[in-house]
């Protein structure tokens, strides 16, 4: 787990920080002197992102820590917290909840259709959910950020069980926003669309789908993980205190299916 933190910058916490998106989030928030609590539950995988992401701040400010975690178990959560409490100082200023995934499943019987479900379900909302009531009481009041995270697929759909769960984050981040907006914390959600370099899409990606998906976009390209991050850097600065329960997409303009 953390160990003593000796914090240098914001502390910011980022699940599903060792792959794709997340693994660039922590990159960009390092980069810029902050430490960064980078969560997930394959703890080589953290390690490796940690270091790689370590050695290449060449000496500058910030760090990666990799806290090996699964993000919808209380339990786990249970001891994140109070590892955090024991630090000199875990006030967070930064949540971001990027840990989440399309779960595909059998579905020729009503308990397998349950199953795909209740896993997209728990894979995409409560581990944000969770994580988020884990932290409440730590993130900084006034100026804490949470930037929490959708996908294309739940605005046009064709995900099943993963559009409707994205669909759910979203609308709870209006409610967050809402909830903690007099507190001078701000809540909003990511969009991405088809983004490459990440675990996202496992063996599932085709040469046709690819240039398929590619062609969606306005700009004829697929996203990059840094396009999203540095969306995450921005919605987690001081200048963007005014920006509360947005969506903010990220996808080249492919949301029109064109
Ligand atoms: N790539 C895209 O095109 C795309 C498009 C739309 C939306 N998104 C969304 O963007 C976010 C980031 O995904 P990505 O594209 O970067 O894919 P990714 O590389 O698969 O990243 C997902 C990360 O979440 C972690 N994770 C999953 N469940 C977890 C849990 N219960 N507890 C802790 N960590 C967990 C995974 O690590 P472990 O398996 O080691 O736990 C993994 O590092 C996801 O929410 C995804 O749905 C992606």
């Amino acid at each position: 787990m953390v160990g003593r933190l000796e914090r240098k910058g914001r502390l910011i916490v980022v699940s599903g920080g060792g792959t794709g998106i997340g693994r660039a989030i922590a990159g960009r928030f390092a980069a810029s002197g902050d430490t960064v609590l980078v969560i997930g539950r394959r703890e080589h995988v953290l390690s490796r992102a940690a270091e790689e992401l370590n050695e290449s701040l060449r000496g500058a400010a910030g760090r990666v820590i990799p806290v090996s975690g699964d993000v919808s178990d209380p339990r786990f959560l249970a001891r994140f917290k109070d590892q955090l409490e024991a630090t000199e100082d875990g006030k967070v200023d930064v949540l971001v909840n990027c840990a989440g995934g399309a779960v595909r499943g059998p579905d020729s019987s009503l308990d397998e259709i349950a199953a795909t479900w209740t896993e997209n379900y728990r894979s995409n909302v409560l581990t944000a959910v969770l994580l988020t009531e884990t932290l409440d009481p730590r993130l900084r009041r006034p100026g804490g950020r949470i930037v929490n995270f959708s996908s294309i697929a739940a605005f046009r759909g064709g995900g099943g069980p993963y559009s409707a769960a994205k669909g759910a984050v979203t609308s709870w981040t209006f409610d967050l926003a809402a909830r903690l907006g007099p507190e001078g914390i701000t809540a909003n959600v990511v969009v991405p669309g088809y983004i490459e370099d990440t675990e996202f899409f496992g063996d599932r990606m085709t040469a046709e789908r690819r240039a398929r998906l590619i062609a969606q976009t306005l700009d004829g390209r697929a996203g990059r993980p840094e396009d999203v991050a540095a969306v995450v850097f921005f919605l987690a600065s001081a200048e963007a205190s005014h920006i509360t329960g947005q969506v903010v997409h990220v996808n080249g303009g492919a949301l029109f299916g064109r």
